[in-house]
């Protein structure tokens, strides 16, 4: 018999803002597969879509991390006693809630840096810290993340990867000078989308440039990297 799921998170306005997100993103997922349909095939065999990043279909769109991930990042934060924390691709905010959590929980005086390129969803985020309390422990960073991450203002204990996948190298590439001996990195949908990610599963498993990295079950792949 299965245990139990078990949240770790305590804040119960935290918690409602997650639970109602996660529904809202559920409901969208039948849709979601429709559209992507040919395109997550071809995703299967390495095509990376560039176009998509600002069209209207995905304005509403949450694609959010499951709560799985979001227990996992949030306990991997706790350990690291995590206080500059970055994600790329924010959204409407449910990944960020669960890394504001952890910086909450743990004192409040850490900081979680997001970046969203598309300004509705960036407002959306923005009314859901607010909800959830946790507006003044997020740095929302609204733009290319290209640009808004080249500087996090110090060492990096921990970051997200979660944006389209053709920046998902490049943003890595950006971010491996800012991590700190030790950070950790957590990237999603490499279990999906595996040739999609070759170029980033390439860099970060080569030793030569400063990670060891793993690929475990959860949604299917979620790789998991720390800086040595
Ligand atoms: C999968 S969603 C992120 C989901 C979010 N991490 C969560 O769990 O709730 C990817 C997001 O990355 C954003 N994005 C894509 N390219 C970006 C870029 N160059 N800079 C900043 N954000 C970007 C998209 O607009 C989209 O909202």
């Amino acid at each position: 018999m299965r245990a139990p799921r078990s949240n770790p998170i305590s804040d119960p306005r935290i918690n409602r803002v997650l639970e109602r997100l996660h529904k809202q993103a559920r409901n969208q997922l039948p849709g979601l597969l429709l559209n992507y349909g040919a395109a997550a095939l071809l995703m299967k065999l390495g095509y990376r879509p560039t176009e998509h990043v600002r069209t209207d279909y995905h304005r509403d769109k949450l694609i959010p991390i499951d709560p799985d991930q979001g227990w996992l990042i949030y306990l991997l934060c706790r350990s690291l006693k995590a206080r500059r924390v970055v994600e790329f691709g924010t959204s409407f905010g449910v990944s960020t809630l669960y890394l504001a959590a952890a910086m909450r929980d743990q004192g409040g005086d850490g900081i979680v840096i997001g970046t969203e390129i598309e300004p509705t969803k960036a407002e959306k985020a923005r009314a859901h810290f607010a909800e959830a309390g946790v507006s003044e422990l997020i740095d929302l960073r609204e733009g290319d993340a290209l640009q808004t991450l080249a500087d996090c203002g110090g060492p990096v204990d921990f970051l997200l990867v979660d944006g389209w996948v053709h920046l998902a190298e490049p943003i890595i590439r950006l971010m491996a000078p800012q991590l700190r001996p030790g950070a950790m990195v957590v990237c999603d949908n490499v279990g999906h989308f595996p040739a999609a990610f070759a170029d980033y599963l390439a860099f970060i498993r080569n030793p030569a440039n400063g990670f060891v990295s793993a690929l475990l079950p959860l949604r299917s792949g979620t790789e998991i990297s720390v800086k040595i």
